[in-house]
């Protein structure tokens, strides 16, 4: 695996520094509409949310007529997961959603964020539905609401159907994308009656260059450059398909957007110059995916920089990608890009990251709390958007059991105190940033690294599946219960 940091720096153009670049940035300003807030805290209405992710948490691969996902087969392959651990059991959540539910209500969320996995509702990705597989979410969703907990659904946490990849080289082929839209239409017919907001695909700046360009994540490809960004072109043609099939099958009103880990760019002091400089490197960093989904264009830097690799793609397939969305879900753990202005390329620069820089338990998850204030109101900026919601934000700790039986994650309270501060600071100047969704509601199979680190505000005992509510359970309830961050 290569260096932890550096799992983190997505493709895109990151690497991208002040040369070669030039392309001015949007003159218009957004002018958010500021909704009611309460005395020092987030506004009214604030959705306070937590999350998690089909593959991760479910287990339960080979029930109820679930087809085989791209993961299920990564994970046996010898050396892919850290610890050797596979998603087989994971949480069990099939079985102990009802419980793990009570947890969500414990701590006072009005939302959570799952995903539908493909290969259960579609066994081969396309064809033949499997009505057991539908029924889960069904039950899950009246279970959530029956808490008073509104369900937001992602399509896409990465476990591909299998199948899908076997006959058409998965996201390589936009034969995939049309079954996606396909899928999406199916779920969105099924269950928007219930669920009012749902997500895309998350995170493509992560699945298309860890799955396909350097083969850490499943598929395990390592593609040359042209494929990734053609496959990342599908990502978004798969999102914009997505979009209209839910605005198409869906109950009217149903809201929809992407949930991308946004490159994060901060300006590295706040200087008028370097403000606008992080605002450009914003936009053309997240160039081959969120800005071509809001503007229905690449910018010139990017195809520039792509030159000979940049994606083949039509007019057509720009109308799609941008078709509108309702709001804008970006993930954020860490900052990716300190920035400076440069009077050379584009006129941004990004600084080298120190090696002392902080991070939690995760060698990648560097703590820089003013993400979560920048990066927002840099976005609301550019793409002149309303509604932002922090769909993942969180921290791996080490979480020990202590002899009292008990987790201490004060480390995972300083990082979560920090940016849910830096949120509102985000919010108390007008940031539209309308809810947050923290990852994660508990432990769970964290991908390559299998079970060895730790998100959850709940521990899980894997060997007993006991679930452990960590202190920072109670810091998020006291969080939510006064609907501020200094809890
Ligand atoms: C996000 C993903 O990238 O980060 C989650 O959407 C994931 O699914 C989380 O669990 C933590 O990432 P990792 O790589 O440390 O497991």
């Amino acid at each position: 695996m290569p260096d932890e940091v550096s799992r983190r720096q997505f493709a895109k153009l990151a690497g991208l520094s002040a040369a070669g670049m030039a392309s001015p940035v949007s003159s218009v300003e957004a002018k958010p509409a500021s909704p009611p807030r309460s005395a020092g805290g987030f506004p009214q209405n604030f959705v306070w949310g937590t999350a998690t992710s089909s593959y991760q948490v479910e287990g339960a691969v080979n029930e109820d007529g679930r087809g085989a996902s791209i993961w299920d087969k990564f994970v046996r392959i010898p050396g892919k997961i850290e610890d050797g651990t596979t998603g087989d059991h994971a949480n069990e959540h099939y079985h102990r959603y009802k419980e793990d539910i009570a947890l969500v209500r414990e701590l006072g969320c009005k939302a959570y964020r799952f995903s539908v996995a493909w290969p259960r509702v579609f066994p081969d990705g396309d064809g033949k539905p499997n009505p057991k597989g539908l029924d889960f979410y069904n039950r899950l969703v009246d279970e959530l609401l029956k808490n008073g907990i509104e369900p937001w659904l992602t399509l896409y946490h990465w476990d591909l159907p299998q199948s899908l990849q076997d006959r058409f080289g998965g996201w390589r082929s936009t034969e995939t994308c049309k079954i996606f839209g396909d899928y999406a239409a199916y779920v969105a017919e099924h269950l928007t009656d219930r669920v009012k907001n749902v997500f895309t695909l998350n995170e493509s700046g992560r699945f298309v260059y860890f799955g396909y360009g350097i083969g850490i994540d499943a598929p395990g490809l390592t593609l040359p450059q042209a494929e990734v960004n053609q496959i990342r072109h599908n990502s978004a043609l798969a999102h914009g398909l997505a979009v209209q099939a839910v605005r198409a099958h869906g109950r009217r009103g149903t809201r929809v957007g992407p949930a991308e880990n946004i490159d994060a760019c901060i300006p590295a002091i706040d200087t008028p110059e370097n403000v606008r400089a992080a605002e450009i490197a914003l936009r053309e960093l997240n160039a081959g995916y969120l800005n071509v989904i809001m503007t229905g264009r690449y910018t010139d830097a990017f195809l520039k920089y792509a030159g000979a690799d940049a994606p083949k793609y039509t007019e057509a397939d720009l109308k799609i990608i941008s078709s509108p969305v309702d709001f804008v879900g970006v993930n954020i753990y860490s900052p990716q890009h300190y920035i400076v202005a440069s009077d050379q390329g584009a006129g941004f620069m990004p600084l080298p990251i120190p090696k002392s820089f902080p991070h939690m338990n995760s060698d990648w998850l560097r703590v820089g709390p003013e993400t979560i204030y920048w990066v927002p109101k840099l976005a609301a900026k550019i793409w002149k958007t309303n509604a932002i919601y922090i769909s993942e934000n969180g921290a791996s700790g080490d979480d020990q059991v202590t002899q009292d039986g008990k987790i201490y994650d004060t480390d995972r309270i300083m990082y979560l105190r920090n940016y849910l501060a830096q949120l509102q600071r985000a919010t108390a100047e007008g940031v539209p940033v309308r809810g947050y969704f923290l990852w994660s509601l508990m432990d769970n199979f964290e991908w390559v690294y299998g079970l060895n680190k730790r998100f959850g505000l709940y521990h899980v005992n894997f060997d007993t599946q006991v679930r452990t509510p960590k202190l920072s359970a109670s810091f998020y309830r006291n969080v939510i219960a006064k609907n501020a961050a200094g809890a």
